[in-house]
C-alpha cells in the first residue's frame, strides 16, 4: 500500500481539500487498493473538526465527499507510517523538520514541486486570504501532479 499524508498549519482549509480531492482522483483512476490518503495540521487548535466551511461548500460544489473526515495534530509516528508527507508551504516544512528531522523512508515535499511553472510555490492559506477558489485551483493542479509522480514511481 502507498500511503500519502497531507499538512497544512490547521488540517480544516487545505489540506483536508487536498486529501478530498486526491481521494477523489484515486477513485476514479481504480486504485484505491493501491494508495490511501490522509491529512493532519501542524497545529492542534481545531483537533476533532470537520473542514473549514469554505472547504466543505467547495467540495460539496464539486460533488466531492469529506465524510467523515476530522481534523488531527501530525504525530512523529506519521513519518514511519506513511511514503509520501506532502506540505502546503515552506513554513509546514520547516514546522515538520523541527517535529521529527530524523532520516527516513518517507519523501517530504511541497504539494506545488509537483506542478510545472506552478503560479505560486507555495498554497495560501484560505483561512487568512478567504480564497477558496485559487486553493481549489493550486489544490486541484498539484494533486493531479503529484498522482502522475506516484504513478510513475512507484509503477503503477
Ligand atoms: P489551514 O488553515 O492550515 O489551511 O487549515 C488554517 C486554519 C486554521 C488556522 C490556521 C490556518 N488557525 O490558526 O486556527
Amino acid at each position: 500500500m502507498i500511503r500519502v499524508l497531507f499538512i497544512c498549519l490547521g488540517n480544516i482549509c487545505r489540506s483536508p481539500m487536498a486529501e478530498a480531492v486526491f481521494r477523489n482522483l484515486v477513485q476514479q483512476d481504480n486504485l484505491s487498493d493501491k494508495i490511501t490518503v490522509d491529512s493532519a495540521g501542524i497545529g492542534h487548535w481545531h483537533s476533532g473538526e470537520p473542514p473549514h466551511k469554505g472547504t466543505r461548500d467547495m467540495l460539496d460544489k464539486l460533488h466531492i465527499s469529506y465524510k467523515d473526515m476530522k481534523a488531527r495534530q501530525v504525530h512523529s509516528t506519521d513519518w514511519r507510517d506513511f511514503d509520501y508527507i506532502i506540505a502546503m508551504d515552506d513554513q509546514n516544512i520547516r514546522d515538520l523538520r523541527n517535529i521529527n528531522d530524523e532520516m527516513s523512508e518517507v519523501t517530504i515535499a511541497k504539494l506545488m514541486d509537483f506542478v510545472k511553472d506552478p503560479d505560486n510555490e507555495n498554497v495560501p492559506d484560505p483561512y487568512f486570504t478567504g480564497n477558496f477558489d485559487y486553493t481549489y485551483e493550486l489544490v486541484s493542479k498539484g494533486c493531479n501532479g503529484l498522482l502522475d509522480n506516484i504513478k510513475k514511481e512507484k509503477n503503477i
